[in-house]
């Protein structure tokens, strides 16, 4: 596999980082992860806003464009030969070692930051979950992702301890829940519930990610003339609902047939679930960028 590391496209077994790197050491950097049609990305400008506007919050410097995102994002298809595979890409930009001072505190501007770019297929799995739906777990309340939930940080613990309970409860998710009993999101991914065919989704204010993916599927809604509401959602609206699905720019719309051991809705993917599948899939169609030539 072929990364891209602070300007160069190297093999994954000889990239290095720093060990003074304030990502290794203290979750110091910002990330985000997008979706590629057959080497195409979705969104990629607005997912480097989200990027930069992450990093500025972290005093980070993003020294990456968006022409110069895209070119690397070309040479990194062509060099993992996933022209015709649609791909997984993570961008992390990190705070740049100092070994002078491995706390860095002022001048953070002087420090380069660590831009890695790493690209991988899709897992087929993804495809059979969003045709045959995916069971998840409900978290006890405190389970958001840390005191920053708002920015796609590094500091990826509370996520991944989250997914891992998923995994061991045999779950593809897990539900997060607030310290005051409020539905959150996914640990990767945001939540919709239908109900009474109106759509629902945790307000955004309230400790999450709000995602690009749940910010197309809100407009996506109201172009359809489906109503939505943002508003505080409890677990017990989670287990009454009609339908509901998880929604993320890899694993794009899941439908949600269960929760822990008890089926949801129909316990199987509901009409509302499979329409918005389709739409976002003709919304992908129309909004990726035209095919280029081959990169060389
Ligand atoms: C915690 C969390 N919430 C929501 C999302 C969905 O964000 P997006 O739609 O921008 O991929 C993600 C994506 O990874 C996530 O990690």
């Amino acid at each position: 596999m072929q990364v891209y590391l602070n300007g160069n496209l190297i093999d994954a077994a000889e990239a290095r980082v720093s060990v003074w790197d304030g990502g290794y050491l203290y979750g110091d950097g910002v990330y985000t992860t997008l979706r590629l049609y057959r080497g195409r990305p979705l969104d990629l400008a607005a997912h480097l806003e989200r990027l930069r506007r992450h990093a500025t919050a972290l005093a980070l410097p993003v020294p990456l464009d968006d022409a110069e995102a895209a070119a690397v994002i070309d040479r990194l298809v062509a060099a993992n030969d996933l022209q015709n595979h649609d791909g997984r890409l993570r961008i992390t930009i990190s705070r740049g070692g100092d070994p002078g001072d491995p706390l860095p505190l002022h001048d953070l501007d002087r420090l380069p930051s660590t831009v890695l770019m790493t690209l991988a297929a899709v897992p087929d799995a993804f495809a059979l979950w969003a045709r045959e739906g995916i069971r998840v777990c409900l978290l006890e309340p405190g389970s958001a992702r840390g005191n920053l939930p708002h920015l796609k940080t590094l500091n990826g613990l509370p996520a991944l301890l989250a997914q891992r309970q998923a995994a061991a409860r045999g779950c593809r998710e897990a539900i997060l829940v607030s310290e005051d009993g409020r539905l959150l999101e996914g640990a990767v991914s945001n939540l919709f519930l239908v109900r009474g065919g109106r759509l629902q989704t945790p307000a955004g204010a309230d400790g999450l990610l709000p995602g690009r993916t749940r910010e197309r599927i809100l407009s996506l809604a109201a172009n359809l003339g489906i109503g939505c509401d943002r508003r505080r959602l409890d677990p017990a609206d989670l287990l009454a609902a009609d339908e509901a699905f998880t929604a993320s720019s890899v694993r794009e719309i899941l439908p949600i047939v269960a929760v822990d051991d008890r089926p949801l809705g129909a316990g199987t993917p509901g009409p509302m679930t499979r329409r918005l599948q389709g739409a976002y899939r003709e919304l992908v169609e129309t909004a990726l960028p035209a095919a280029g030539p081959p990169a060389v």
